[in-house]
């Protein structure tokens, strides 16, 4: 079977991911299904894509015609049915292998034979996510950076049965997305995670060991090695339930005490400090202290 060009693509889970990758297609020609069970969720998500795509119109990046497209593009869903038609379908839901599982089983049963299923985790296995289709050489891991639709990466990661038209369909979309891909086998948190969070989780043990502040942590990687954010920042922004789940999948996956979870990652997310998407996580964002020429969260 050869894929040529995925023209309508389903999303599943419309959280800073799912609605970011649903903007990214929809702006670049695709049909989209945005799916979330929860319709709240899912008509806030539609205005905020709608109100992101108005913007890049004001700002020149886009032009009325190709925003105007996109915002018509763009259909939510809180059926999967609606999936049917799909060429290609990435989930962006919960980091939870059995939750992952559960959904794949059910697309399975929806979307067509030819269509491709992704999965947009940051770590779980796809092989495993893949045996529990009647399709594996059709799954794919296809792990966009967040913001995705500012971040200029894709990780594309090929499970153990994976064909090279499945790959190939994929790299051409994320390219067709303006993306970078790099490609990785299938082993706990990939290229990018496999990295990076070992050193967020040794910024919090930095953190909790008293070594420094946290203002002092972030300062010094963002200014010393020219990082965009400091570490304990990005983890408020990637979600600190999100990095705790990614240090579980490393350190069951790879078997090394290296990836245990840092204690004060652990505890920060049994108090609810999930991060910029809760107010607080290691920042406190609800508490902005304003003086003249400066603002800062505590
Ligand atoms: N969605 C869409 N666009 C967004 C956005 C969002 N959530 N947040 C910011 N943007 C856009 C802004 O609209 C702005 O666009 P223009 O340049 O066209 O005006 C642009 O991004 C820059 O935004 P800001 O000026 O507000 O802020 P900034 O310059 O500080 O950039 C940032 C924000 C892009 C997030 C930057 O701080 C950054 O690159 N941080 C590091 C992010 C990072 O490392 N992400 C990867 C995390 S790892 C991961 O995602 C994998 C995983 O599995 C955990």
């Amino acid at each position: 079977m050869r894929y040529v060009c995925s023209r309508c693509i389903g999303v599943v889970g419309c959280g800073q991911m799912g609605s970011g990758i649903a903007q990214l297609a929809a702006v670049n020609g695709c049909e989209v299904w945005l799916h979330d069970a929860d319709s709240m969720v899912l008509s806030k998500a539609r205005e905020s894509i709608s109100s992101r795509i108005e913007n890049l119109v004001l700002k020149g990046n886009l032009t009325k015609e190709k925003g105007t497209e996109a915002i018509r593009n763009l259909r939510c869903t809180s059926n999967l049915e609606d999936f049917h038609s799909a060429d290609m379908v990435i989930e962006a839901i919960m980091e939870s292998e059995d939750v992952k599982k559960k959904l794949f089983v059910q697309l399975d049963n929806i979307v067509k034979s030819s269509s491709i299923l992704a999965s947009n985790t940051s770590s779980i296995s796809i092989t495993r996510l893949a045996s529990v289709t009647s399709r594996p050489s059709q799954v794919i891991g296809m792990h966009f950076m967040n913001p995705p639709p500012v971040m200029k990466l894709v990780e594309i990661i090929r499970g153990a049965s994976t064909s090279d038209d499945t790959f190939n369909a994929t790299k051409s979309l994320a390219e067709r997305f303006g993306k970078k891909i790099v490609c990785s086998q299938d082993f706990s948190g990939f290229i990018v995670n496999r990295v990076l969070m070992p050193m967020i989780n040794e910024a919090f043990y930095a953190l909790y060991t008293g070594v420094a502040t946290k203002e002092d942590i972030d300062a010094g990687m963002k200014l010393g090695t020219n990082h965009p954010m400091g570490p304990l920042e990005l983890a408020d922004h990637i979600g600190l339930d999100v990095c705790l789940s990614i240090m579980k999948v490393l350190h069951a996956g790879l078997g090394d005490s290296k990836y245990l979870p840092c204690p004060l990652l652990v505890q920060y997310v049994d108090a609810g400090r999930l991060g910029r998407k809760k107010g607080v996580g290691v920042y406190n964002y609800s508490i902005v202290h304003c003086v003249p020429f400066f603002c800062y969260c505590v």
